[in-house]
């Protein structure tokens, strides 16, 4: 299993702080561990149900937008500096693990398949995330950034490295639910 992760996790050498690294692997092993789902399912199923036909998988999606918030964190670090500051290690493990908490929105469907669990109903990603996230003794700073990324964290104060990885996740997901629809895009369809 820990293979797996390495393997469709390949960002996860870009923490620096070993204990870190660990604490974030085990938090997918564990997730793992509560979810019908293989690390492989990940590279196959979409990474939204909302968007019908969907061809992003959930990996290219998860992928993408720790990727985007590292180089967010990058360009912010070089512009701003000091004066504003922000941790590398925080802000790519919180994007790694924003989204952890959805392998517990699955259970089987009893053919072969999933389906969105009455668990997933009841506690969103975020909740079930932050669950594992301190099973699993990640900082505080990791597990505010799985609490806020998504809607529920507009109702709070959110980190520098938390608005970076909201703001990642949104514009990789947005575009593809509301985005400006023109007349020329509507005759090709
Ligand atoms: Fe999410």
């Amino acid at each position: 299993m820990r293979d797996e992760i390495l393997r469709i996790w390949p960002e996860l050498e870009w923490i620096e702080d070993p204990e870190l690294r660990e604490k974030t692997t085990r938090c997918w092993e564990r997730a793992f561990e509560l979810s019908p789902l293989e690390p492989s399912d990940l590279e196959k199923i979409p990474f939204t149900l909302k968007v019908q036909d969907c061809e992003v998988s959930f990996m290219d999606h998860k992928r993408l937008v720790v990727h985007v918030s590292r180089d967010s964190g990058l360009k912010i670090r070089e512009f701003f500096g000091d004066r504003l500051p922000l941790d590398m290690d925080t802000l790519i493990a919180g994007a790694i693990l924003a989204d952890v908490g959805k392998l517990l929105e699955y259970e089987g469907d009893g053919s072969g398949g999933s389906r969105q669990s009455a668990r997933g109903l009841y506690l969103r990603h975020p909740f079930t995330g932050v669950s594992l996230a301190m099973e699993c003794g990640l900082p505080d700073a990791v597990t505010h950034i799985i609490a806020t990324h998504a809607g529920e964290g507009n109702m709070v104060s959110r980190t520098t490295e938390a608005w970076v990885v909201h703001h990642a996740d949104f514009m990789t997901y947005e575009p593809f639910v509301k985005r400006l629809v023109l007349p020329a895009d509507r005759d090709r369809d």
